[in-house]
């Protein structure tokens, strides 16, 4: 299957000497370098990916690493100085300009962090603007609107004024309207940047949510790296207009490219990155029945482990630990003791996609924390040390060295 949106060494060079200025590139010279010499501003420089049909495609980067540079490539508002940008096989780069527009109209949609609402319109009519350029009838326009106010969570304030909403609210309204034409590709420019950071956590909630159902193409331009790791399937890191590496969020965090990356991975909350997925390890059980208090202590020595899980079947009853199975043993008022007596009944639980912040109480119980599916049978095992290993990133690999391959997989 052939990708929703693929982007071929794509360039942008602004101001009045490009020819020259790709031909410093070619030979390796650097952005600020092309400046002094020609006063042409490299925007991106040799970008290539591809995005896959319902992915959320993230481009982070510093302030002026050429996001917003590329992305409106993307929609042909900024003509490439080469390169391709091919929406289902159709070259935006190249189309012509009634195409380009069809393309605009029906196929991507932008939306801005500073977008005009309309004041004196109502939500509504700001919602369906788009609609009312390309001519379509009232009513369609209407319904169209409250359509997608509804999917937004707004419908309502289909008669209010933008000056009733709060900002966050409002970025909603932006939202609907880049969802009106339906479109298959939706670009979003640092949508939540000017959000204050609790509204912004809930957005970023909301878009995940919201993508479940719509299965739209996003392209989501962020600075923020806790962002782009939440909610990008995979993410571009640019630099200096050049794409640095690509990757998930956890091949970013635990491989980072460069040093250049290694830096923003240094102080991204990583309890919010990996989940349950990333750190749990077999689980180590015994049955309820038939197993003897001894034959569970040599197992755990054998082991190495403080603790085992007792199962009924597939799920499981409950932890025993050693220490607790060991003092059982030597207990005289019980001659015989078997493992229901030492059995801790109310032991944790979490579920494979849980994130790792969500276990720091659980994990300090000291305890395995037991992974269960939505039948309650055990699937694995996180050994709370693994849980704190990885937050401490003392799991992760040192930054490959300079120079090592930052190129875009
Ligand atoms: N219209 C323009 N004319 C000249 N230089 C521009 C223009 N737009 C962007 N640039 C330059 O291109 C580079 C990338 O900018 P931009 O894409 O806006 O970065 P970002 O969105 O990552 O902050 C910057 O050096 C910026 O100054
Ligand atoms: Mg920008």
């Amino acid at each position: 299957m052939q990708p929703k949106l693929s982007v071929e060494n794509l360039y942008k060079i602004f101001g009045k000497h490009p020819a020259a200025a790709m031909r410093m590139l070619r030979e390796g010279a650097g952005k600020a370098d092309i400046l002094a010499r020609t006063g042409a501003t490299v925007g991106v420089r040799d970008a290539s990916f591809a995005v896959e049909e319902g992915e959320i495609f993230v481009v982070m980067g510093l302030s002026g690493s050429g996001k917003s540079t590329l992305v409106r490539m993307l929609n042909g508002l900024i003509p490439p100085t080469e390169g391709h940008i091919l929406i289902d096989g159709e070259d935006v780069a190249t189309a012509a300009p009634a195409d380009l527009r069809r393309i605009r109209r029906e196929r991507i949609a932008m939306v801005f962090q500073h977008f005009a609402l309309f004041p004196h319109w109502s939500i509504a009519e700001n919602v369906a603007y788009g609609l009312k350029v390309r001519g379509i009838p009232a009513p369609e326009r209407r319904a169209r609107a409250l359509e997608v106010l509804e999917q937004v969570g707004l419908a309502p304030w289909a008669d209010s004024r933008p000056a009733d909403l709060s900002g966050g609210m409002q970025q909603r309204v932006g939202l609907a309207r880049g969802l009106a034409a339906d479109p298959d590709i939706l670009l979003m420019d640092e949508p939540f940047g000017a959000l204050d950071p609790l509204i912004r956590r809930d957005m970023q909630m909301e878009l995940l949510t919201l993508q479940k159902t719509l299965k739209k193409t996003i392209v989501f331009i962020t600075h923020d790296l806790n962002e782009a790791l939440l909610l990008g399937n995979r993410i571009a890191i640019m630099k200096d207009g050049e794409i640095v590496q690509i990757g998930t969020a956890q091949e970013i965090v635990t491989n980072p490219a460069d040093d250049y990356v290694a830096a923003f991975v240094a102080d991204i909350d990583r309890g919010r990155v990996f989940t349950v997925d990333d750190v749990s390890s077999e689980a180590l059980t015994v049955p309820l029945r038939d197993t003897s208090v001894r034959q569970a202590l040599r197992l755990m020595e054998n082991r190495g482990t403080q603790a085992l899980y007792v199962m009924d079947g597939t799920r499981p009853v409950g932890v025993v630990t050693y220490r607790d199975l060991a003092a059982s043993e030597l207990d005289e008022a019980t001659p015989n003791p078997t493992l229901r007596e030492a059995l801790i009944t109310d032991f944790p639980t979490a579920n494979t996609d849980t994130q790792l912040h969500e276990l720091y109480g659980p994990a300090g119980g000291g305890l395995p924390i037991a992974v269960t599916d939505e039948r309650d049978r055990l699937l694995a095992v996180v050994e709370p040390g693994d849980v704190l290993t990885h937050l401490s990133g003392a799991a992760t690999n040192e930054p490959a060295k300079e120079g090592a391959d930052a190129q875009p997989r």
